[in-house]
């Protein structure tokens, strides 16, 4: 039997057996109870509460607005709804830069308010030290590197990271790094195929993959997007699983349709 069937519930070192044993882990972000419980039900191994709730819960166009009680208050959601999977909660903009106290004592409203598992921070050795001291209070840490949508206005735009040499070295240098202080996995977006792989090869953690090709130890993606809720964004990492925003529509028109005709509700709907 394999890791992820043996286990009633996904903790962090459920994910580094997998790593060991060569089984790909699958991650999908999650904001609420009941998308929460229904992504549980399936069987996924870890949900991220994704600072992208800022974009697809609230309609900013980048993650810098959302705050930390807002991201508790998704991961609580996120909480209640879960059973087996292990929840990682994105800490926000502006929660973890100023210094590692501060880190420290946002992690630990998040950890101590929603009940989630562990956090992730986007970034490698300029927050280490947040890292090594949010870890050391036993609050397990995800990294993020590559493409890291909080500083999307250092970068300019979403375009693939980390092509050149220098910035690829870097790159591999950071996931020892976090490897090193003692993250138990790290998110890589939007970076060549080949990097990754390299990556994932060097670093003894899971390596999880966002447009970073299947060389990785798994794959992580929005499920607005994976389900075709949002049909504005359509990136070539990108599969749709559904055409959700086309279904989601045709049930709206049948419902008004149903209501201004009178057809909405019949003898049978009514008390
Ligand atoms: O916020 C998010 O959804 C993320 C994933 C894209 C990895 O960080």
């Amino acid at each position: 039997m394999s890791v992820h069937q043996k286990v009633k519930k996904v903790t962090t070192h459920v994910l580094q057996e997998m790593k060991n044993a060569g089984e790909k882990i699958a991650m999908l972000t999650g904001y609420d109870f009941t998308m929460a419980r229904i992504i549980d039900g399936a069987g996924i191994d870890v949900i991220l509460v994704g600072d992208s709730a800022s974009n697809v819960m609230a309609g900013h166009e980048t993650t810098l607005p959302i705050t930390l009680d807002q991201m508790i208050y998704h991961a609580s959601s996120v909480v209640r709804g879960v059973d087996r999977a292990l929840v990682v909660v994105d800490m926000p903009f502006g929660s973890y830069q100023g210094n590692s106290k501060e880190a420290l004592s946002s992690a630990i409203r998040i950890m101590k308010e929603s009940g989630a598992h562990s956090v992730k921070l986007e970034g490698g050795r300029e927050i280490l030290e947040s890292v090594t001291r949010i870890l050391t209070a036993g609050i397990p840490v995800m990294g993020h590197l590559g493409l890291t949508p909080q500083s999307i206005y250092k970068f300019g735009t979403y375009i693939v990271r980390a092509r050149e040499d220098d910035e690829a070295e870097q790159l591999i240098k950071d996931a020892k790094a976090l490897e090193e202080a003692g993250c138990f996995a790290i998110v890589l977006e939007k970076i060549p195929a080949e990097l990754a792989t390299r990556v994932a090869k060097e670093v003894s953690i899971p390596i999880i993959g966002i447009g970073a090709g299947g060389g990785v130890d798994g794959q992580v993606l929005v499920v607005h997007d994976m389900l075709g809720i949002n049909n504005e964004f359509s990136p070539r990492f990108l599969r749709k699983y559904h055409n959700l925003f086309q279904e989601m529509t045709n049930s709206f028109h049948s419902y008004i349709e149903d209501v201004r005709s009178g057809d909405f509700p019949n003898d049978k709907e009514q008390y």
